[in-house]
């Protein structure tokens, strides 16, 4: 018979709990993929429609207005609003912390590799925010200036409406690690976008909606570069019309040097926010690694049957991509904060 004293014992139950804790941790990332819906990481409730009723009633108008102006001059600028609140999000919660220059004691998120030489839109930011000052100063947080710009540019090149909860505070700080480790990139795959993803409290199904977005703007040859010509390589497997715009992308993006030049991540319908981007995927035609991996299968799990649905069906998508719009929107920084001043300093 096996004997053990009080404090073995003890400490073999502590043993067992910690490694039933980890085996339950780890299998909730691997089966993160067949779950349901994830648990959100963070309290919305605080968010309302009338936020700003009271305080601030024109600031829809406002952010409109410079908006229109902005995307009139170049359709890019939606695009750039559009991603500028996807990078504010994954770090520390929709919080303004992407906005933040660096200072003499802290190097912002701006940095971060996914940001550096790519993330853009930061001088519409500040016009957009000079007038809501201008408005009712110190009254709207910059995140809810990019939750709104967000919005309006998706709708302003031809994308589904929806409102935007708002009430959101400016973090005091930014976190450069969080923004290089919660970032997605264009060289991961399946498994691990969904896990970052589902972090976030966001399933494969708002991710594959989300980066629906990809049906606007541009990315640099640097970030599809392994694309064309790496372990990754398009092939025309799916469609012989692929091998024409194989060598187009070559043309853009060499195998040595050009690493800014840009292609079209949608190259039908860039400027227009609609569902041919999933048609890209489905012709094998996705620009970045990550894209086509939205058209692929790996542990038994496969987001292939979301694309196809939002390809077959604009109106799925644009429903989907509205929901999923608000829930990513909904993570808060249960740190708190301030409404600042300007986008790029905290208030002193
Ligand atoms: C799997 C997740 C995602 C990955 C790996 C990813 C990656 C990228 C990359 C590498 C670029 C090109 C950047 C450059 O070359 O300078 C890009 C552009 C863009 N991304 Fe994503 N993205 C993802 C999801 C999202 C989501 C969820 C949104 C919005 C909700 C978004 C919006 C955009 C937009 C609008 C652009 C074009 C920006 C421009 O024209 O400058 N992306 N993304």
């Amino acid at each position: 018979m096996l004997r053990m004293g009080r404090a073995s014992a003890t400490a073999g139950v502590l043993r067992f709990v910690r490694a039933f804790a980890l085996c339950v941790a780890t299998a909730c990332l691997l089966l993160a993929a067949g779950m349901p819906s994830p648990v959100a990481a963070q309290d919305p409730s605080k968010l309302s429609l009338q936020y700003y009723s009271k305080t601030c009633p024109n600031v829809e108008h406002v952010v409109r207005t410079e908006m229109e102006c902005a995307v009139r001059a170049d359709t890019r600028n939606a695009a750039l609003m559009l991603r500028l609140h996807f990078h504010d999000c994954f770090v520390q919660g929709c919080d303004g912390s992407v906005l933040l220059d660096d200072t003499a004691t802290m190097i912002g998120e701006k940095q971060a590799e996914q940001n550096v030489n790519s993330l853009k839109g930061f001088d519409l930011v500040d016009k957009i925010k000079e007038k809501l000052e201008a408005e009712c100063p110190g009254t709207v947080s910059c995140a809810d200036l990019l939750a709104i710009a967000a919005r309006d540019a998706v709708v302003l090149v031809g994308g589904p409406y929806w409102d935007v909860p708002v009430g959101r505070l400016d973090s005091k700080k930014a976190s450069l690690d969080l923004a290089n480790s919660d970032i997605p990139t264009a060289q991961q795959g399946l498994l691990t976008l969904i896990a970052k993803f589902w972090e976030k409290g966001l399933d494969a199904t708002d991710m594959v909606a989300l980066v629906g977005s990809h049906t606007i703007g541009f990315a640099r040859c640097e970030n599809f570069r392994d694309r064309i010509y790496g372990d990754f390589e398009m092939t025309s497997k799916y469609n012989p019309s692929s091998e024409a715009y194989l060598s187009k992308l070559k043309e853009v993006c060499p195998r040595d040097g050009g690493d800014d030049n840009i292609s079209a991540m949608d190259s039908h319908t860039s400027d227009v926010f609609d569902n041919a981007y999933f048609e890209t995927l489905i012709k094998g035609e996705g620009l970045l690694n990550s894209d086509q991996a939205m058209w692929s299968s790996i542990a038994g799990y496969s987001t292939s049957d979301t694309v196809n649905k939002y390809w077959a069906d604009p109106e799925a998508f644009f429903k989907q991509f509205s929901d999923s719009m608000v829930k990513m929107g909904n993570i808060t920084n249960p740190a708190g904060g301030e409404v600042r001043k300007t986008c790029r300093f905290v208030n002193t």
